[in-house]
């Protein structure tokens, strides 16, 4: 073979392998579901020292048959950084796992678990809308959601209780992620205000640990109807029930986490409007605090701009939102008539964004 054809065949062959990775990716997200349901990532913590193989099948809940499987689940693991491997020996019973970082956050012991957002985002429902992905860019519904499931995401958690504590579960583990990181990194934002909105604040993690932090503020959490219902406030902090769309109520600031992404600029726009009737409605000059992506190419690494560009996709097939670079946030703001803003990427992959009318 001369050396064209060579080359020809390596490309042809590193293409195959490309496309193979690409098809077969699920894997990583369905093997990463196996062992949190499998509660591998808590018996290896709770045995508190690296884990030999066979004491892990011996801890686990597990068919006889099955035992001699596990070792290709751990390595697979292994490789995609989840668990990490010590005690390199020919005999593979007793090679040993200890969790990585990545692996700390799957723990149910841990607040700021990522284990809910695992549960909700590969629960059936919402994996089973990707197939009709391609099929809703032919015809004229708003979502691929609402096309797979016959309404759309909210009311369909709204008639749902299991998707619906699925879902706020998901998100209360994350605002206690995110809220430890702003309060620490962030303590500024709130300083000096006698009041916040948590608006689209679910179950109320972030409005509760803003108002423990910040005692003199009066902090409400709003929410539809069926996601505060039979929540109980407390000192400062009281739920209320509504719609962001009608009215919201009026305050200082109002925060807005991970919601305009779920919205279109038309309904972004409307909501933004909507604060700025309730910051006036307290007649001080006030702010919006957003927290959400700002998505860049150049500032992240491969890794983090992939996973920017995964959200964007949710957004499209859940919603009728999407993950906005900073051009189209700005448009956004002066839309909505608010002339100043302030962006501090101190969220990961997030941004803390201040609006000011
Ligand atoms: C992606 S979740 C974010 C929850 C929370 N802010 C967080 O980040 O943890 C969006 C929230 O918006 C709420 N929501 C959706 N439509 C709404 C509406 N019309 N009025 C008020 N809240 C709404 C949902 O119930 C949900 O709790």
């Amino acid at each position: 073979m001369g050396s064209h054809e060579e080359d020809q065949s390596a490309k042809l062959l590193k293409a195959q392998t490309h496309v193979w990775n690409h098809i077969l990716s699920f894997i990583n997200s369905m093997s990463l579901k196996c062992i949190v349901d499998l509660g591998i990532p808590d018996i290896i913590h709770n045995h508190g020292q690296p884990m030999s193989l066979s004491n892990l099948i011996s801890s686990l809940p597990i068919h006889s048959s099955k035992t001699h499987f596990i070792h290709r689940l751990m390595r697979i693991m292994v490789h995609s950084g989840f668990f990490s491997q010590h005690n390199h020996t020919e005999n593979e019973l007793e090679v040993k796992y200890a969790l990585t970082d990545s692996s700390l956050l799957l723990l149910k012991s841990n607040a700021m678990s990522v284990t809910p957002f695992l549960q909700a985002m590969l629960d059936p429902v919402l994996t089973t809308p990707w197939n009709q992905f391609a099929n809703w860019f032919k015809n004229g519904n708003p979502t691929t959601f609402e096309m797979a499931q016959g309404k759309p995401f909210w009311e369909y958690a709204g008639s749902d209780p299991r998707i619906n504590s699925l879902f706020n579960d998901a998100m209360a583990s994350d605002a206690q992620l995110v809220t430890s990181v702003v309060i620490e990194k962030c303590k500024r934002v709130f300083m000096g205000l006698e009041s916040l909105v948590d608006v689209g604040g679910g179950t109320g993690t972030m409005g509760k640990a803003i108002a423990k932090s910040f005692p003199q503020l009066e902090c409400t959490v709003f929410d539809l109807p069926h996601v505060v219902s039979g929540l109980q406030g407390s000192e400062n902090l009281k739920y209320v029930g509504g719609d962001m769309f009608e009215a919201i109520p009026p305050a200082d600031a109002i925060l807005l986490k991970w919601i305009l992404h779920d919205w279109s600029d038309e309904d972004s726009v409307n909501i933004l409007k909507k604060c700025k009737e309730a910051l006036s409605r307290k007649g001080k000059e006030g702010k919006v605090i957003i927290i959400d992506m700002v998505v860049d190419k150049e500032m992240k690494d491969d890794e983090s701009f992939e996973t920017q560009l995964f959200f964007d996709m949710l957004m499209m097939v859940f919603f009728t939102g999407k993950e906005r670079n900073k051009k189209e946030w700005v448009k956004l703001f002066s839309s909505a008539g608010f002339n100043n803003y302030k962006i501090t990427p101190v969220v990961g992959l997030r941004s803390l964004i201040e609006i000011y009318p």
